[in-house]
């Protein structure tokens, strides 16, 4: 019952304030025809993301997790000329898909997608002096959050926003019994960003087409 009222809230937001586009529409099609797994996030979502990136004036974005690119076709959007985005993806398949339906937004010259696991390639592009980036997006495997955030407050300046998805988990977060891997990461996550003085941080959490979760807002401040 509170699903399907999510569900159709999402609905009326999405018929006043995120119109259809089809391309996205495309993309989300095609991603499921070639056998994704359709946990991108959602319309409303996507738009937030956007809305996000546009608001801090972001050149350059990292988006760690990109499966079919939906997110990242949201974000890069946002980009001015000659902005760019790069996006991590392990699985050969979904970083094929995803290529694919970036070319199908017209975003090549922007937008990379970086094969391989996010681990290995954020160390080298740390180690090759890339970055900083004006927004980060974390939305890979949940037991790498908390290593993912190491890594992006590397390539990071003040005023660097990173945002991480899938945080609340149906609220699993608030179980300090939770054996969950996934849970777990999500708490030493959050559990970072407490610890972390070079960050203000906050979580909201969401409900909607994707159901009860959460997302991890970060600032990087002035002076780190
Ligand atoms: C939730 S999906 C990303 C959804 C995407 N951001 C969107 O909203 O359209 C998570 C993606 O992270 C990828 N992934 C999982 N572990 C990874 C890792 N260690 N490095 C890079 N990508 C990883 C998965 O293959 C999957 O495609």
């Amino acid at each position: 019952m509170l699903q399907e009222r999510w569900t159709a809230v999402d609905g009326y937001i999405g018929a006043h304030l995120v119109p259809t586009d089809p391309v996205l529409d495309a993309v989300l099609r095609v991603s499921a025809d070639a056998g994704l797994p359709p946990i991108s996030v959602s319309p409303a979502q996507g738009k937030l993301l956007h809305v996000l990136a546009r608001a801090q004036g972001a050149r350059s974005i990292l988006e760690i997790g990109t499966l079919g690119g939906y997110s990242a076709i949201w974000l890069g959007r946002a980009l001015p000329p000659g902005g760019r985005l790069m996006t991590l993806e392990a699985e050969p398949r979904h970083a094929e898909v995803a290529r694919a339906n970036l070319a199908r937004a017209g975003l090549t010259d922007v937008a990379e997608v970086r094969p391989g696991p996010a681990q290995d390639t954020l160390r080298r592009l740390h180690a090759a002096g890339d970055g900083p980036f004006d927004l980060i997006f974390i939305d890979a495997d949940k037991p790498g959050y908390p290593d993912y955030l190491s890594w992006s407050l590397r390539l990071s300046r003040p005023g660097t926003m990173i945002v991480a998805d899938n945080v609340v988990r149906d609220g699993a977060v608030a179980d300090s019994a939770s054996t969950d891997a996934n849970v777990l990461g999500v708490r030493r996550y959050i559990e970072m960003m407490a610890a972390e003085p070079r960050i203000s941080a906050t979580v909201i959490q969401t409900v909607g087409s994707k159901g009860y979760d959460g997302f991890a807002l970060a600032v990087v401040l002035a002076g780190s």
